[in-house]
């Protein structure tokens, strides 16, 4: 088994991106900030197929919370995983929600993205098909600006 990291996973892009990692056999420690009973839903979702998670506290904007952070998911790792490794990290907090609006108009698909249309690519990536693309940024975006 694999593990990842997924950032933001209580809603949205992070929550199905969690959800599709899950879904593929990997172990997933996900992150919310304010949201714990939407990261608490995903942790649901995963173990309702049968999956393993674990959700932790991150405040990205804080430095101080990096330390106990890296504590908390070395703890993780080691209880739940018996390990202290992990192999993907996904990072899906928001960052630019003012440029949403303008998006669709611009998309050749005529819409915004929808949560899994980005993570179920992102679980992709991280299966063993995809294990050469590595260093890459890759536009998944409905054909923005064709
Ligand atoms: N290209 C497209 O078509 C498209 C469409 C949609 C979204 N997006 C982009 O995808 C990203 C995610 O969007 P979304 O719809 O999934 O947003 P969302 O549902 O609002 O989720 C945002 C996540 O970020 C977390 N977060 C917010 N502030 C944080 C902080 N300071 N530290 C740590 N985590 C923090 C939230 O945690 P809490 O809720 O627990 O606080 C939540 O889990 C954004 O950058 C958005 O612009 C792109």
């Amino acid at each position: 088994m694999k593990i990842a990291i997924v950032s933001g996973s209580s809603s949205g892009v992070g929550q199905s991106t969690a959800v599709q990692v899950a879904r593929r056999g990997n172990g997933v420690i996900l992150t919310y900030h304010g949201n714990q009973a939407g990261a608490l839903e995903t942790v649901a979702m995963i173990e309702k197929d049968g999956g393993a998670a674990v959700a932790l506290p991150l405040d990205v904007g804080n430095t101080a919370a990096f330390p106990p952070f890296r504590e908390a998911v070395a703890a993780a790792l080691r209880d739940r995983w018996q390990r202290d490794t992990f192999d993907f990290l996904v990072n899906a907090f928001e960052r630019f929600p003012e440029v949403i609006p303008g998006l669709a108009a611009k998309t050749a698909l005529g819409r915004l993205g929808e949560p899994d249309d980005i993570g179920m690519f992102i679980a992709a990536l991280l299966s063993e098909e995809c294990r050469w693309i590595t260093a890459q940024d890759i536009e998944v975006s409905g054909g923005y600006n064709l």
